[in-house]
């Protein structure tokens, strides 16, 4: 990631809270994600099959349609990965004075006619998520498959339109501060393969020391 383009970032992310980034992460990277979570969703159905039952991990149906499996640092594409967010974490704790501190990440898949209706990813004040990344992992996309993200500016009102409707190009990332910015995932007509993230501040203090797990 060159300087101009970490500055970048940094400065959209002071002036209006979030940036889009298209192509942001190495094509390598990406793929081996892709390759890896591909993998994952092979297994799991697999293993859903055999139980007899549909899937594990299904969340609240009615505001999301998504399957998510959490990123545990024991693969090489995770570790290339959370090593290769470092120089950002490095970058917006220079310019902004964050103080990021750790990530917690997960895959996601959002199946045809998957979805997540618009919401905050932290609750103000909580700040146990400060700043959300999103990664794309398809190997293309266009507008016709659905699945964009749409993004409103801090404090819209919640029938306004969006500020942006982002398509979801592999590699391309998505960084938001995750206590300001509404966002939603429209419905997907194609399988649509992606990872988030969220930094979260250090609040360990005299008497308090976070666990990092
Ligand atoms: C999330 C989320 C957006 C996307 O996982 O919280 O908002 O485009 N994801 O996948
Ligand atoms: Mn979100």
């Amino acid at each position: 990631m060159g300087d101009n383009r970490l500055g970048a970032i940094a400065d959209d992310l002071a002036t209006q809270g979030w940036s889009w980034q298209p192509a942001l992460m190495p094509e390598a990277l990406t793929r081996a994600l892709r390759e890896e979570l591909v993998a994952r969703e092979a297994a799991a159905a697999l293993e859903a099959a055999g139980i007899g039952r549909e899937s594990d991990y299904q969340v609240d149906r009615t505001i999301r349609r998504t399957r998510i499996t959490w990123f545990d640092g024991s693969t090489p594409a995770q570790q290339d990965f959370q090593m290769w967010t470092e120089a950002l974490r490095a970058s917006l704790n220079r310019e902004l004075m964050l103080g990021l501190f750790e990530m917690e990440v997960c895959f996601a898949v959002y199946p045809p006619g998957g979805f997540y209706e618009r919401h905050l990813d932290s609750f103000a004040g909580a700040r146990n998520r400060v700043v959300s990344l999103v990664a794309y992992l398809n190997e293309d996309w266009d507008e016709a498959r659905g699945g964009a993200l749409a993004v409103w500016n801090e404090g819209a009102a919640d029938g306004a339109d969006p500020a942006a409707r982002i398509v979801p190009q592999p590699g391309g990332v998505m960084l938001m501060l995750s206590e300001a910015i509404p966002h939603e995932v429209e419905v997907t007509h194609e399988t649509r393969y992606g990872l988030a993230g969220w930094w979260r501040v250090n609040q360990s203090g005299m008497d308090r020391i976070d666990p990092l797990s």
